[in-house]
């Protein structure tokens, strides 16, 4: 059945839709041998279709990382200026996989990485309100107060955030570790968050995502999710397993 080009590059699990068609449009995307940067043309899977001049493997084994990403490392699969990216820490990885998310190039902590567009889009989408908890080293020690804000939903230039799960863990000097819990995905939300109460992150790691969290994986290093693992995530996000 021919289908939307963005659709296919989706499907073999190498970008989102919405990525898909940045690839397209960016001239990156043949069919057959030729360049194709429209959106709207349908095509077959059965055609040669390439990204980069290298064929879609549509039947690629579906595969699936945690990772312990330490700083340092740009969470996307490719970097026009050089820049270490966290695929570089998989290099026995043969699937063309990219990181579920983001997190900052200063974040380090819990990253998916797989090479299934489908499960990852359905776990990006809002509608699923996945928890990712983080611990953060903030300067000065917030009031109880002032984490209240962020317990109840703090206005930032993008809107009000959902309502945080937030503990404090401990204060030595100006500093204080706070463990944060929260649902949504929008870009620096957690240092956001916090300055907008006054504090500077000084240092943020996630810890866990949904029910998986970093045990067992030191810093650099990653492990393969198991069967029943995929299949929760398949489960939080709502789609039927293949
Ligand atoms: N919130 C942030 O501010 N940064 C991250 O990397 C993740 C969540």
């Amino acid at each position: 059945m021919a289908e939307r080009l963005q659709k296919i590059i989706a499907q073999a699990g190498i970008a989102s839709r919405r990525a898909a068609e940045g690839l397209i449009l960016a001239g990156r995307v043949t069919v057959d041998g030729k360049v194709i940067m429209e959106l709207g043309g349908k095509y077959e899977s059965s055609q040669r279709i390439c990204v980069d001049g290298k064929p879609l493997t549509l039947a690629e084994e579906k595969v699936y990382f945690l990772l312990n990403k330490p700083k340092g490392y740009l969470s996307t699969a490719k970097d026009e200026r050089g820049r270490r990216t966290v695929l570089d820490l998989l290099p026995e990885v043969k699937q063309r996989v990219y990181p579920l998310g983001r997190l900052d190039n200063n974040t380090e902590g819990l990253l998916l990485i797989s090479n299934d567009g489908q499960l990852m889009n359905g776990l990006l989408h809002p509608r699923y309100k996945v928890n990712k908890t983080y611990v953060a080293r903030v300067a000065p020690v917030p009031a109880e107060n002032a984490l209240d804000k962020l317990r109840q939903g703090i206005r930032l230039e993008d809107g009000l955030t959902a309502p945080a799960v937030v503990r404090l863990l401990d204060t030595v000097e100006d500093e204080a570790k706070v463990e944060i819990t929260i649902h949504e995905g929008r870009n620096r939300q957690v240092r956001r968050m916090f300055a907008a109460i006054g504090c500077d992150v000084r240092a943020l790691k996630r810890i866990r995502f949904a029910k998986l969290n970093l045990a067992g994986v030191k810093r650099g290093h990653y492990r393969p999710l198991t069967d029943a693992e995929v299949a929760e995530l398949y489960h939080i996000a709502g789609i039927e397993q293949a």
